[in-house]
């Protein structure tokens, strides 16, 4: 029997294993009932005394080593079946791609709005959606019997009779005027609210732009020009504009301003009522009573104002049909954008 050739073949043996399973059959192979070591033990019955001995010796020791190379290849084994593990990660596999959000339609309209005006030299300033009722309508020059003061199109603050959600954004005429002097050129975007019933085309809060300028001299052509480049930049050049006289409590005269229709091109449609004109904006001369009210010489400066819905323009110039579709929050619609 050769002791080495078998420690040659436990090498070979040992080196062709990659599994537990065959980690089993080495050990069945050596040290199993009929295996290797004791095939070799069987044979010391057969030998002289002192052969027995040594024989034994090499037999014991041959078995000590095999449980020991045993034991060594299950840690090997174990660790690396921990270690595929972790690299289950596959390099190769495309990764979560996360989406882009993007800015709302309103927003963008509104964006693009106060860039036209700014780019005219007007500066952007904002106000608070919780007004005082002076500012929302005593200050603009609408009487206490005005229609838009009854709390059915106002929404008061209960207990604070005197504080409302403004109903549109010409209150920041009041507070703008009031902490600057003229020269002033300033548009004014933000929300605004009225408990009217929601439908296609009413929401209980929707957006406003604001826009005036006061200065000495100021005049309605002022306010014709600003306007047509405004409208022209918005819905193409092609369109035509008109004023149609109108009435607002603060401003005189004041003007409705319609754009040829952008579907029909004026001929008369659905979308037009068959008139041909869209109606996008209020306009007008700032009354010299707001002037009054905020402290600014009418004799000496006048000014012009303009308010506009940012979901009628938005709707107009993309051509949707319900208002309700810019707070559903539904990314069918919104991606569109
Ligand atoms: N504040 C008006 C509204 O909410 C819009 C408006 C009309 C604003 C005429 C103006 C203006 O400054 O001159 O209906």
């Amino acid at each position: 029997m050769d002791i080495n050739a078998i420690y040659t073949q436990i090498d070979l043996d040992l080196q062709g294993i990659s599994s537990p399973e065959g980690l089993e059959q080495f050990r069945l192979k050596y040290l199993g009932r009929k295996g290797v070591v004791a095939e070799l033990t069987s044979v010391i019955p057969t030998l002289s005394k002192e052969e027995r001995a040594a024989f034994g010796k090499l037999a014991n020791a041959l078995k000590n080593k095999l449980v020991s190379l045993i034991e060594e290849k299950e840690k090997t084994l174990l660790g690396s079946a921990q270690e595929n593990k972790s690299s289950v990660c596959d390099i190769g596999m495309p990764g979560i791609v996360r989406e882009l959000g993007q800015l709302h339609p309103l927003t963008r309209i509104t964006d693009e709005i106060c860039d036209i005006f700014n780019q005219l030299g007007f500066s952007i300033v904002e106000g608070p959606e919780i007004e005082t009722e002076y500012n929302n309508f005593t200050g603009l020059n609408i009487p206490l019997e005005h229609p838009s003061r009854e709390a059915f199109d106002t929404f008061y603050i209960k207990d604070y009779a005197k504080m409302l959600l403004r109903s549109h954004t010409s209150p920041v005429q009041v507070r703008a005027m009031k902490s600057g002097k003229p020269p002033l050129a300033i548009v004014v975007p933000g929300r605004v609210y009225r408990p009217d019933a929601v439908d296609a085309s009413h929401s209980f809060m929707f957006h406003q732009i604001e826009g005036f300028m006061v200065d000495k001299g100021i005049k309605f052509s002022d306010l014709k020009g600003i306007l047509e480049i405004f409208a022209k930049t918005i819905f193409g050049k092609d369109i035509k504009m008109r004023f149609r006289p109108h009435f607002f409590p603060f401003t005189e005269p004041s003007a409705e301003v319609d754009i040829s229709c952008i579907i029909c091109k004026g001929k008369g449609c659905s979308v037009c009522g068959r008139k041909g004109w869209l109606e996008i904006l209020g306009s007008g001369l700032i009354h010299p009573n707001v002037l009054k009210h905020v402290g600014i010489d009418a004799q000496v400066y006048t000014g012009f104002a303009f308010g506009m819905g940012v979901e009628r323009i938005a709707m107009l110039k993309y051509g949707i049909n319900d208002i309700r579709l810019f707070f559903e929050n539904d990314l069918r619609f919104l991606k569109q954008f």
